[in-house]
């Protein structure tokens, strides 16, 4: 019997910190949250995915009067990129959110689990890591992949 330690390279980093590409895509997710439709928590996430050919794809949450029927941002984003640039790669995924008072979060958000094993399905297409930037209004988290925010995740059967 042996312990295993699992341990999570992440870097927090001002945005004047990140490069150009890194805070476009923080803008974008950002300014995602503001297309959210989140009437029930009124919790506004954004998710912005960079593809492989330059494109930058956004989601917001939507929400549901029937909660389970709900998408969160992440989904959202990564779904509407697999259904309309099914040849493009994931390059880098940003994500931001607006709390009930309206203003970004303070810390960076991190993906639900269903999330993360959603994007991770996409990583393995990509044949690469996904850096993650997960931004919060002081700091942003940057993870060098979504296989990071997933150890010991399920991937194939
Ligand atoms: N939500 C997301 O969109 N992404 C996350 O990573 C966490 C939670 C949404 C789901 C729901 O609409 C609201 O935030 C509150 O949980």
């Amino acid at each position: 019997m042996k312990n295993i330690d699992i341990v999570i390279p992440v870097i927090s980093a001002q945005y004047s910190e990140l490069t150009p590409a890194q805070q476009h895509l923080v803008d974008e997710a950002r300014a995602a949250t503001l297309r959210s439709y989140a009437p029930y928590s009124r919790f506004n996430v954004g998710a912005a995915i960079l593809l492989s050919d330059g494109t930058v794809v956004t989601g917001a949450n939507q929400e549901n009067a029937a909660f389970p029927s709900g998408t969160c941002a992440e989904r959202t984003a990564c779904y509407y990129a697999g259904a309309n640039h099914p040849d493009a790669r994931f390059e880098t995924i940003a994500i931001a959110a607006r709390g009930t008072d309206s203003l970004e979060v303070e810390h960076p958000i991190s993906p639900c689990g269903a999330c993360r094993q959603a994007l991770l399905e996409y990583e393995k297409l990509a044949g690469h890591d996904v850096p993650v930037l997960l931004a919060g209004r002081d700091e942003i988290y940057i993870l060098p992949s979504v296989k990071a925010l997933m150890p010991l995740s399920f991937t194939e059967f």
